[in-house]
């Protein structure tokens, strides 16, 4: 079935840090890839906001060297890219005064009704500043819809403060909390996989399952980030977000309807159920070392911060546990790290052993099927099965995956995770993104981890760039009896 663009409702979007990284990688040439495909109206206005002094013509200058950068030569056509240039606008403001509020009041004119989203594409200090001067200058009102991207918070008690202060101006109705990884497509295909089959569903728990592996592995490092990652860690920048949202799709209870609340009750529900850790016994830390990764000799993530004294853990591999009816006993292996062996982020899903083999030996061992859910890259699903070795010498079994690629099934382009969550916040659909009591439960559970290992003498493990991890991550899986899964392809 070929896509289906929808256009969108006329829209103001006003992006808070216009000229930061987030904006200029992801934000501007998603909205160019919606407006290409068609689906952003003529009249939809984006402006940009910021403390520096541009004018309306530096910042379509800088709109368009983004376009260059970040949209690949494929997809740029210059009419189209000339048109959404145009659309775009800047007015200079800082949270910290009142200088240039009263001008984007101005300029976006009484709520009329017209659909209006505020981006806070910042840094989290900001988030609080930016809505209350909202508030004050009156744009607030009348359904205006508020986005926010992670880190909310380093903590629970942070988070909370951050969500009180965003709910001073904006009702839970209206704020969008990004998780970028919601809005990849092979994410929201575990919805479909698990709800919209009958093949799965009755063997969704642990009379089947053996064991669940979410595995989040990139080649980069730490990227320039060094700064702002030294104050995160693994833990806080992939797993109390990114990580746990996969784990809560996998695990969750069919919802009623993808109504946004019915979705996020379930989430909610399964980040409750999430067992204390005893993260001395369930948990490793790393941090890279100098090594080769993608195709080059790498530094340490010491020596790119300069200070060889940090703790900060760039790995992070848990064991996990959730606590009802569903999943009692089934462990959930979890792991993220930079600079690791390959860039992959997949589920697997072990089902367990066979009863009763009516093979004899020759036919050799006999694999548990594996579903392999491949977020990125080269977007799949594949189904590990035994199967007959083809023609004579008896019976002999082979494992065989069954591979449903994406590119190839479908042969369009994968739309980044921004556009799709782009758009729902101007459809004014929250499915896909997080509520308040998610993004707190996620921090309970994380917070005790984060306390025990500052408590403790132990520093992460050093690994070197370009590895799986340190090899306590693979310990930590075989204490439990499993291993992690390798695909050779
Ligand atoms: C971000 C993290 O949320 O996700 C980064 O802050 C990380 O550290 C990135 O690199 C990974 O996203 P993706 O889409 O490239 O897998």
């Amino acid at each position: 079935m070929a896509a289906r663009v929808i256009m969108v409702e006329p829209f103001d979007l006003v992006v808070f840090g216009a000229t930061g990284d987030l904006s200029v990688r992801k934000l501007i040439p998603a909205l160019y890839q919606r407006w290409a495909a068609g689906q952003i109206p003529e009249d939809a206005r984006i402006i940009g906001v910021s403390r520096r002094k541009l004018s309306d013509d530096d910042f379509r200058a800088l709109g368009r060297d983004a376009l260059l950068k970040h949209v690949p030569e494929a997809d740029r056509d210059e009419a189209k890219m000339g048109s959404f240039i145009a659309r775009l606008s800047y007015i200079p403001a800082d949270a910290g005064e009142d200088a240039g509020w009263p001008d984007l009041a101005a300029s976006l004119g009484k709520p009329d009704g017209r659909i209006r989203v505020f981006y806070l594409a910042t840094a989290p200090e900001l988030f609080g500043p930016i809505c209350e001067k909202l508030g004050k200058f009156g744009m607030a009102e009348g359904g205006t819809r508020l986005v926010v991207e992670k880190p909310i918070g380093k903590s629970l008690a942070s988070a909370r403060a951050v969500n009180e202060a965003i709910g001073q101006v904006f009702g839970e109705d209206h704020v969008y909390r990004i998780d970028h990884y919601l809005g990849k497509e092979t994410v929201q295909n575990l919805m479909a996989l698990r709800f919209a089959n009958a093949l799965f569903e009755p063997l969704w728990n642990s009379a089947h399952i053996d064991n669940v592996q979410i595995t989040v592995a990139e080649t980069l490092g730490v990227e320039g980030r060094a700064g702002y990652y030294d104050t995160a860690g693994a833990l806080r920048d992939m797993v109390q977000n990114h990580i746990l949202q996969l784990l809560c799709l996998t695990a969750m209870e069919p919802p009623t309807s993808l109504a946004a609340d019915a979705v996020r009750d379930e989430k909610l529900k399964v980040l409750q159920a999430l067992v204390p850790m005893r993260a001395a016994e369930f948990s490793v830390r790393g941090q890279y070392r100098a090594g080769a990764s993608a195709g080059g000799p790498v530094a340490g993530y010491l020596e790119e911060l300069g200070n060889p004294a940090s703790r900060t853990e760039t790995f992070v591999a848990l064991r996990a546990e959730i606590a009802n009816w569903r999943w009692a006993g089934v462990p959930f292996f979890l792991r993220t790290g930079k600079r690791l062996a390959a860039r992959v982020s997949e589920i697997v899903v072990q089902f367990r052993a066979i009863p009763h083999s009516v093979f004899d030996a020759g036919a050799g061992a006999i694999a548990p099927n594996k579903l392999v859910v491949r977020v990125q890259p080269d977007e799949s699903v594949k189904l590990f099965v035994m199967l007959k070795d083809p023609g004579p010498g008896g019976m002999r079994l082979q494992e065989i995956a069954l591979n449903m690629s994406f590119a190839e099934a479908f042969g369009v382009r994968n739309p980044d995770a921004y556009e799709r969550l782009l758009m729902d916040v101007v459809r004014g659909n929250q499915t896909l993104f997080m509520r308040r009591d998610e993004v707190e439960a996620a921090w309970r559970w994380i917070d005790p981890i984060l306390e025990e290992w500052a408590a403790s003498s132990e520093a992460p493990k050093s690994y070197t760039s370009g590895t799986w991890g340190p090899s306590a991550a693979i310990a930590l899986v075989e204490r439990a009896g499993r291993t992690w899964h390798e695909d050779e392809d």
